[in-house]
């Protein structure tokens, strides 16, 4: 792997390889999804092969389960799993209380499954996703595709009595077509600038025929480990109310990028 990553990527990469401490051998591991996660599942992967680390996957989509099956993890399907021990993952956006947007990548649905099926979920982030009040970043919402014309009205019917700011509800598109989840659903982007009640909105959004899940990620983030560009690390916990840092060294001789990604 290159040395010379652009500093996102260096933040979003030790950010992944901090996030690794949460794992242990026998552990059931929840698996997301983004640019974030590959580059944890990338790391697990190289501890999975050189360091004997024994784990077993649960993937978030269609594209991490190659992606892990790629670098040696064992994938088993949340059925399977039944529970897990930790979820790592990305996110849109995150606040002080460290409730989530998700979804960027449009796979929200499989995540906040999975991340809800976990003892704890860790989110791994550049410092760029933070924010004071969510809904900077469009919610979206994973709709099915029969009648979704319909669930938009409602949609956007609903959002008129919540406390937003924007009220702009867009298909997503994947080139000309609407994008298709996992699931074969369409998702709804929602425009909103700022969310004054996000768990209001969430369960609003929720009771609407037609919607599967919105992108609100509103309780279920144990910690949130924030990479920067220089290697430092901080983690904010839910739990322990603590804020850690550390810095990793990836310019010295035994520097953290190792064969990462090779
Ligand atoms: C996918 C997600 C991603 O975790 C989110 O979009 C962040 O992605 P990235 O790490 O590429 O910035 O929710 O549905």
């Amino acid at each position: 792997m290159p040395i010379d990553l652009n500093p996102v990527d260096k933040a979003k990469f030790v950010a992944a390889k901090r996030a690794t401490q949460y794992v242990q051998s026998g552990m059931k591991v929840g698996l997301g999804t983004g640019s974030t996660a590959a580059w944890l599942v990338k790391c697990l992967g190289e501890m999975v092969r050189n360091e004997g680390l024994k784990i077993k996957g649960v993937p978030t989509s269609s594209r991490t389960a190659a992606l892990a099956r790629e670098v040696g993890i064992e994938v088993i399907s949340l059925d399977e799993a039944k529970w897990l021990d930790v979820t790592i993952d990305g996110a849109d956006e995150f606040d002080p209380y460290l409730n989530l947007i998700k979804g960027g990548g449009g796979a929200h649905l499989q995540e906040k499954i999975v991340a809800t099926a976990s003892d704890q979920m860790v989110v791994i982030t550049d410092a760029s996703k933070s924010v004071e009040m969510l809904g900077a970043f469009p919610l979206p919402l994973e709709v099915i595709p029969f009648g979704w014309q319909t669930t938009k009205t409602i949609v956007e019917e609903a959002l008129i009595g919540m406390d937003v700011m924007g009220r702009d509800v867009t298909l997503r598109m994947n080139g000309d077509a609407p994008y298709i989840t996992d699931e074969g659903n369409h998702i709804l982007d929602l425009h909103l600038k700022r969310i004054g009640n996000a768990r209001q909105l969430s369960l609003v959004m929720n009771q609407i025929p037609g919607v599967v899940e919105n992108g609100l990620f509103i309780d279920i983030c144990d910690a949130v480990v924030i990479g920067y560009g220089d290697g430092r690390v901080e983690v904010r916990d839910i739990n322990a109310g603590s804020v850690e840092e550390t810095k990793f060294d990836f310019l010295g001789e035994d520097n953290i990028f190792g064969k990462v990604g090779d």
